[in-house]
């Protein structure tokens, strides 16, 4: 059984106020859920979210990671700096660092790799462009994007792996993939799974659909077979809405 997961991104968002009084929402309502519950703050905050979220089931994870271990790289931040300050998670290859940064694949690759060698957990995105769905490519670009983002990841390191699908026309635009089309998706890549791993890591990966995720619409992308939770944006950012988000997944 997968356990849920439901996790906000909250991109370039907050202040150190803001989100700690979000944090502090958060705590307040969370009462007993089944679903792990992960946030993920801009990197200056990062220190003072893990401390707001001290004495509950909170994970904090980072935004991006840099693949080298330290050195002169202005501006990076490495794997060692955000398990310092108490980060457990990694987002990397989100559709913002590959459309509007410029990442490409074989740099997502060199983060996930990054990210697992050191001891984190990384949900890798992954995800189509509304040309691409047009052009009925969604298959062919998730297959490019999960052949070179999980390439050198052996099936062992598969346990510390969540795949985040995020079409990148439903991301911020309010245009939610329908159930049935996150679920066409979900499927895909569980197959994707099963066919360049084995059924038991196609079987125990998480894989969490975002792109829009509201408390109205939460419970029935969440309710799809192949749907483990969700990754969230616009919607993170109000403990109530957040809030209502992880009561719609159970
Ligand atoms: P929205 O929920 O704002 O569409 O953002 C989704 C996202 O990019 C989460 O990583």
């Amino acid at each position: 059984m997968r356990q849920v997961i439901v996790a906000g991104n909250w991109k370039m968002n907050t202040n150190k106020a803001e989100g700690e009084a979000l944090v502090a929402g958060l705590k307040a309502g969370l009462g007993e859920t089944s679903a792990e519950v992960i946030v993920f703050p801009p990197f200056p905050y990062l220190g003072g979210i893990v401390a707001a979220a001290e004495g509950s089931s909170i994970k904090t994870g980072s935004q991006d990671l840099y693949i080298e271990d330290n050195g002169a790289y202005t501006g990076e931040v490495s794997t060692e700096m955000l398990k310092d300050v108490g980060c457990s998670h990694v987002l990397v290859g989100h559709s913002e660092r590959r459309h509007v940064l410029g990442e490409c694949n074989k740099m997502v690759n060199k983060k996930a790799r990054k990210g697992l060698d050191d001891g984190m957990k990384v949900v890798l995105c992954v995800g189509e462009l509304i040309e691409e769905r047009q052009a009925w490519q969604m298959e062919s670009v998730l297959d490019e994007q999960m052949s070179w983002g999980l390439a050198g990841v052996s099936a062992d390191q598969m346990a510390d792996i969540m795949i985040a699908y995020e079409p990148v026309w439903a991301i911020g635009t309010g245009l939610t993939a329908t159930p049935a089309q996150a679920e066409e998706a979900h499927l895909y890549l569980r197959k994707w799974l099963e066919l360049h791993y084995s059924s038991e890591v196609a079987e125990n990966t998480r894989i969490l659909y975002g792109g829009s995720v509201k408390p109205d619409n939460a419970a029935e992308l969440i309710g799809q077979p192949n749907v483990d939770g969700a990754l969230v944006g616009g919607a993170s950012l109000k403990a109530d809405s957040f809030l209502g988000i992880i009561a719609g997944a159970g």
